[in-house]
């Protein structure tokens, strides 16, 4: 099935755990893939590399996201290159997980940088480009309103983008544009294992009534659906993956 013929999308953070999985999903339905990423150059051109032998069509674009210029001439280069934008994911964002009275300055700065001030960048270009009939898709986390420990930093950060894009899905209605949150709870990866402790991960999973952590292909499996024909009734709605944790 080819639902996303003709489409092209943005995924912000392309290489990172379920930008990669998205990316390949969406591939699979048709949509021309802009793969971002910042840093490990060859895993986004691997990942090119990957979809067009599978048939798809993908670019790889390199940006710093809490830059604004580069911000504006990603979306440019995007743009003209591959014929229009459709479709944006951002899920280029970071964790952090320590006590408040621990986090340094450096580490403050750092999240509002990589959490706000990218995400702010992203949203308003995809307000500015993003074509009639188009989506837009942030990742959050479950923990804007469960919260959890040693996640305020993070959460509040988070929660700053969810208002965000859930104001422009009122501005944007008249474009038949939606925009919605994903707001995850654990999913499986690399990212996850590196930032979040394992007594907070247990404590998290032995919460949640499915008793595991989620799989990036059930992110991007989600997301497909929220961009394709079938998700066209949806917007303005924080959605919860989270295995059934409240
Ligand atoms: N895994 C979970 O359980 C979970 C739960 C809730 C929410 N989330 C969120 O879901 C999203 C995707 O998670 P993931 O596991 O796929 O993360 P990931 O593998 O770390 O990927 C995140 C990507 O975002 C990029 N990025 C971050 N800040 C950026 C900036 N300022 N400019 C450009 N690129 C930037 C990273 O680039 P670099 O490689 O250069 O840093 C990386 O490619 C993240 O926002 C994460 O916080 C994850």
């Amino acid at each position: 099935m080819n639902q996303l013929n003709g489409k092209t999308v943005l995924i912000t953070g392309g290489n990172g755990g379920m930008g990669a999985a998205t990316a390949r999903r969406l591939a699979a339905i048709g949509a021309h893939v802009a793969v971002h990423y910042r840093s490990k150059p060859e895993i986004a051109h691997a990942l090119v590399t990957e979809i067009i032998q599978a048939g798809g069509k993908a670019k790889a674009f390199n940006a710093e996201l809490s830059d604004v210029t580069q911000v504006r001439s990603l979306f440019a280069a995007v743009d003209s290159q591959m014929g229009g934008i459709d479709i944006v994911v951002h899920t280029a964002a970071m964790g952090i997980f320590k006590p408040h009275a621990d986090i340094t300055d450096n580490e403050f700065e750092t999240v509002i940088s990589n959490n706000i001030r990218a995400g702010f960048y992203v949203l308003q270009e995809a307000a500015r480009r993003v074509r009639n009939g188009g989506r837009i898709i942030t990742l959050s986390v479950a923990g804007t309103v469960s919260p959890v420990a040693m996640a305020g930093l993070n959460n509040g950060s988070r929660a700053a983008i969810d208002q965000m894009i859930l104001s422009l899905s009122k501005e944007l209605g008249s474009k038949n544009v939606t925009a919605n949150v994903l707001a995850l709870g654990l999913i499986d990866t690399e990212q996850l294992l590196r930032t979040v402790p394992e007594f907070l991960r247990t404590q998290v999973i032995s919460q949640t009534p499915l008793a595991r952590m989620g799989h990036p292909n059930e992110v991007a499996g989600t997301i497909a659906f929220l961009v394709g024909p079938d998700g066209g009734f949806i917007t303005g709605q924080v959605i919860r993956l989270t295995g059934g944790l409240i």
